[in-house]
Formats: structure tokens, C-alpha cells, sequence
């Protein structure tokens, strides 16, 4: 069977996480083996990466330069440990994020020039390129409400009537950097995205992430059943 490489794609929010559930059980009932990733992360090297770029106290004063650095550095890791063996081993790779999130967040967000950001790209993934990636697209005010919502639940956790009555997992219980940023940010990020859409029709899908779950999962469906159907 031939490796079958699907990212996901959005904004803070968008249910990306919930939705590559989804999808990696429905594409496990035909027979396929599934493998699920994220970025940044997904290798020990990724995590420890992903822990700087996101949680650690010590990355108050992080640089544009520096984050995208990191970032790629997490995927030059991922692609070569994991997602190009599994690729030729025929395996299907869900991957929660990859280099259009580079383009988006480091690019269009924190207005880094962005033929210098495509050119570390390339030196990252070399020839591995998503066969498809979805855009989960919901706006900046959905996406801000989830962020604000999700900050409530942490911060005081103790004083907080909405304190979740499951415990969250790990990562979600500390603060993050990226969620730091002020509402432009945000705003650019989803022109990026946009633009990302615009650019690249054939490989890029955008997915109205607004309609209800099951709606989503079958805008998804029928975008991934072309390609293993
Ligand atoms: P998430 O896994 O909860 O989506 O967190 C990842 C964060 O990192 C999110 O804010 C998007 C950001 N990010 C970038 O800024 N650039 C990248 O290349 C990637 C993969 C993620």
C-alpha cells in the first residue's frame, strides 16, 4: 500500500485534535495503519522543542528568529526519524500541524520575510510534502473565545467555578506562549492562512470548522476518500 501523508491545519480552536481522532479510526476500519503526529513534537527531540517553544519559563524573551528555528528544527527531526520510514513502510500519517503553520504563524503573524521562512522550510522537509492538508477555518473571534475559555479553566484554577470536572491533559495545563500574542497576531495568522488557501488549491483544502462535529468529519471524508477509496 502506498504512504498516504494528511496534515491538519487551523487556527487555536478549530478541533483539529478531535477530528484527527476521527478520521484516523474511520481510515483504521480499511485496513490502513495509522499513525498520528503533531507539531511541533512528536519525536523526544520534538517534545523537548516543543516544551521551549510553548511552556518553559525560560522562553519569555524568545525571538521570531529563534521560534522559527526551533519549529523547523522539531519537523527536520519528525520527517527524517518518523514520517519518511512510515511513509515507505505504506503507512498513512495524520500530522496535527506542519510547515503551513510555519508560513502562517511565523510568516504572516510575526512578519518574518517570507521567502527566508519557505527557504528553511525547504531545508527542513526536502521533498516531503503533504499529499492534502485541511484548513480548519473558523474566524478570529471563535478561535479567541476557545483560547480566553481555555485560560479561564487555568488560571486560577482554584478560584474557578468552571474548573474542568476532568483533569486536562498535561500540556494543556500550562501556560503558553503562543497563546501570549495580542488579537493582530491572530488576525494575521488567519489572512495567512488565507493566502495559504489561495496559493496552493490542489493540496490544500479548506474545511468550514464552524458546522457541527459531524459535519466537519464528513467535509473531511470526502476530501481523504478520493485518495484511499
Ligand atoms: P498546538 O499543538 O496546541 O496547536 O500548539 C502549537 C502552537 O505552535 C500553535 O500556537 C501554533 C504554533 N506553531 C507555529 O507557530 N509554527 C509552526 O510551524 C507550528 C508547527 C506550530
Amino acid at each position: 500500500m502506498k504512504g498516504l501523508f494528511i496534515t491538519f491545519e487551523g487556527t487555536e480552536g478549530s478541533g483539529k485534535s478531535t477530528q484527527i481522532t476521527l478520521l484516523a479510526e474511520r481510515l483504521r476500519a480499511t485496513g490502513r495503519i495509522v499513525r498520528t503526529l503533531r507539531e511541533p513534537g512528536g519525536t523526544p527531540i520534538g517534545e523537548e522543542i516543543r516544551h521551549t517553544l510553548k511552556h518553559s519559563e525560560a522562553n519569555h524573551a524568545m525571538t521570531s528568529e529563534t521560534e522559527l528555528l526551533l519549529m523547523n528544527a522539531s519537523r527536520a527531526q519528525l520527517v527524517r526519524e518518523i514520517i519518511r520510514p512510515a511513509l515507505a513502510e505504506g503507512e498513512t500519517i495524520l500530522c496535527d500541524r506542519f510547515y503551513h503553520s510555519t508560513l502562517a504563524y511565523q510568516g504572516y503573524g510575526r512578519q518574518l520575510d517570507l521567502e527566508q521562512v519557505r527557504h528553511i522550510i525547504d531545508f527542513a522537509v526536502g521533498e516531503t510534502q503533504p499529499d492534502l492538508t485541511l484548513l480548519l477555518n473558523v474566524s478570529v473571534q471563535v478561535s479567541e473565545q476557545r483560547r480566553q475559555a481555555r485560560q479561564a479553566l487555568l488560571f486560577p484554577r482554584e478560584k474557578n467555578p468552571n474548573k474542568p470536572a476532568a483533569p486536562l491533559p498535561f500540556d494543556e495545563t500550562l501556560r503558553d506562549r503562543m497563546e501570549e500574542a495580542d488579537r493582530s497576531f491572530f488576525e494575521r495568522v488567519e489572512k495567512g492562512y488565507e493566502a495559504i488557501a489561495a496559493n496552493e488549491p490542489e493540496r490544500v483544502r479548506l474545511i468550514d470548522a464552524t458546522q457541527s462535529l459531524e459535519q466537519v468529519r464528513d467535509s473531511i471524508w470526502n476530501a481523504v476518500s478520493p485518495l484511499v477509496c
